[in-house]
């Protein structure tokens, strides 16, 4: 399949001071230096991840999606063209400034600007994060998930699985009709949902460690940026908050999601969009200023937990054992 990972995103906003304080001294990314007009910022070994260009109009984006080589960025376009999308071969000069060999562009249904690019260049200097945090979870998983709120739901969804070869994680058809989609072991780089406020809901960057993102809860709330509290989603089980950016969309930052597995994941439909605890106000930010269910909304099914999700170095077992979590878990 053609795309591997969200590489980057770019958005227009005149606001550069505010991105700047908010991207290294909330978020923990690092600034690196760029034209007067825009600013940029890394999250790994990348020469850029997120892009804030005052010279686009406010409210507009760009998402980076990567391919393995040039040959799979032909290809790409190729199907795309044969479909009747109309496809832009970058100049070297756009190539030059995203910090990848090879570039095209094109829309989705919904007219978002999509790039697909091959060969992202690797800074020569380690990464240095712009607060203490030990770092982002990227790599083959890319910067993180976008969502994209659309009108049309089932033409995105056909475009995104259909000729950019999205699999789908999982769905949902009430309250809201959704779908999560991955293109890498993440649980999904892009959800869609449809609605009537059309454009970027939020965009994830998952942590290493839950102290870091815990302390950005604490910076967030002094800020007053917290636009969803700290919870746990029960598909990609991903502990976060979402919290205000200086631009019009949220950006949920988060510890702890599973991967999926193509050779086993079976798609499947949500009953709720309940997470299993906390993240209140997220039905608000979707919904706008329609009234809000009651907090919780309803009595909610058994069950409602899982293991946490960790990396190798970053967990230590207890050594304590009881009867009681012996019986429950099965164990002897
Ligand atoms: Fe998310």
């Amino acid at each position: 399949m053609a795309v591997q990972a969200l590489g980057y995103i770019g958005i227009g906003g005149s606001n550069l001071d505010d991105w700047s304080a908010f991207a290294t001294g909330q978020l923990g990314m690092q600034q690196v230096d760029r034209a007067a007009s825009c600013r940029a910022f890394r999250m790994d070994d990348r020469r850029q991840r997120l892009i804030v260009d005052r010279e686009l109009a406010e409210g507009e984006r760009y998402f980076g999606w990567e391919v393995a080589d040039a040959g799979a960025l032909d290809a790409l376009a190729a199907r795309l063209e044969a479909a009747g999308v109309a496809v832009r071969r970058e100049p070297a000069a756009l190539a030059d400034q995203r910090f990848v060999r090879g570039l095209i562009s094109f829309r989705d249904p919904a007219g978002n600007r999509l790039e697909a690019f091959h060969g992202p260049q690797v800074a020569d200097e380690p990464f240095k994060p712009g607060r203490d945090i030990l770092g982002f979870r990227t790599g083959v998983l890319g910067m993180g998930h976008a969502v994209l709120m659309v009108a049309d739901f089932e033409a995105a969804l056909a475009f995104y699985q259909g000729l950019l070869g999205f699999r789908i994680s999982d769905y949902i058809r009430a309250p809201v009709t959704a779908c999560f989609l991955h293109v890498n072991p993440r649980h999904h780089s892009l959800a869609l949902f449809q609605h009537t406020r059309l454009g970027l809901h939020h965009v994830m960057m998952e942590l290493y460690s839950l102290d870091d993102v815990g302390q950005g809860y604490d910076l967030a709330q002094a800020d007053d940026r917290v636009a969803v509290t700290l919870g746990r989603h029960p598909n990609d089980l991903m502990t976060s908050f979402y919290m205000r950016t200086p631009s019009n969309f949220l950006v949920e930052y988060g510890w702890g999601a599973r991967d999926v597995d193509d050779a086993t994941w079976k798609p499947s439909e949500m009953t709720t969009v309940a997470s299993f605890w906390g993240h209140d106000g997220l039905i608000r930010s979707v919904a706008g200023d329609a009234p809000s269910p009651p907090h919780p909304p309803a009595p909610l099914p058994e069950g409602r937990r899982a293991p946490v999700q960790v990396i190798e170095g970053n967990y230590q077992k207890m050594s304590g054992v009881c009867p009681w979590w012996d019986a429950t878990t099965g164990r002897r």
